[in-house]
């Protein structure tokens, strides 16, 4: 897997899968560690015991539109805040959106939304960009609760359990055989 943590600028993925597909992006966000908990464990498991490019991992203010358009699909993962996506994800598709439109259309996506008790907000702004870039949603939206309401709650450092872990990485792993395997 590759994952850039510098601030060098847009990093790019490099060509991957057998199938000559570009990688798995999955982009991510968060501010008290439960979508990048969920993030990891979902490109640790589209990278498998691949060593290769399958999958690239970028915090979203490392991503920009030449790591969106070498990408063969994309999963999307952000905290809810304030019943939108987090501001920086938002940065992240507003710096992204019009560079590749109409450069990655019926490319497959989903995504991951870590939140105190909702979700669905973040979800539709998703869904509702995905669908101007015309992305195609390969699963269902999954939205992680932490249970975070109060304001002590919501500024704690989170812990994601083992079964929303499992289902991030079996989300990783079947997007990036998809891609591998080019069935989308
Ligand atoms: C400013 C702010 C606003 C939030 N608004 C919402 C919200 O509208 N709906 C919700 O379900 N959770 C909301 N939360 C809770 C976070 O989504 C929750 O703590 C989540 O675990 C954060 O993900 P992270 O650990 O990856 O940062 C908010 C948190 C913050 C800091």
């Amino acid at each position: 897997m590759k994952e850039r943590t510098d601030l060098q600028g847009d990093a790019k993925p490099a060509d991957s899968s057998a199938t000559g597909a570009g990688p798995l992006l999955v982009v991510w966000w968060s501010a008290t560690g439960g979508t990048e908990q969920l993030a990891r464990a979902a490109a640790d498991a589209a990278a498998g015991s691949d060593p290769g490019d399958a999958v690239v991992l970028l915090r979203c203010d490392l991503a920009g539109p030449e790591a969106v358009s070498s990408a063969g699909g994309y999963l999307f993962c952000t905290p809810e805040n304030l019943a939108s996506m987090a501001g920086m994800m938002k940065d992240f598709f507003d710096r992204c959106y019009y560079p590749v439109l109409d450069r990655i259309v019926a490319r497959p996506y989903a995504s991951i939304v870590c939140a105190g008790s909702d979700g669905t907000g973040a979800t539709r702004q998703i869904d509702r960009i995905a669908t101007g870039w015309r992305l195609r949603r390969v699963a269902e939206p999954m939205i992680v609760l932490t249970d975070a309401q109060t304001p002590e709650a919501i500024l704690a450092p989170k812990r994601i359990d083992e079964v929303s872990l499992q289902a991030a990485r079996d989300l990783g792993e079947a997007m990036a055989a998809g891609i591998g395997m080019g069935i989308w």
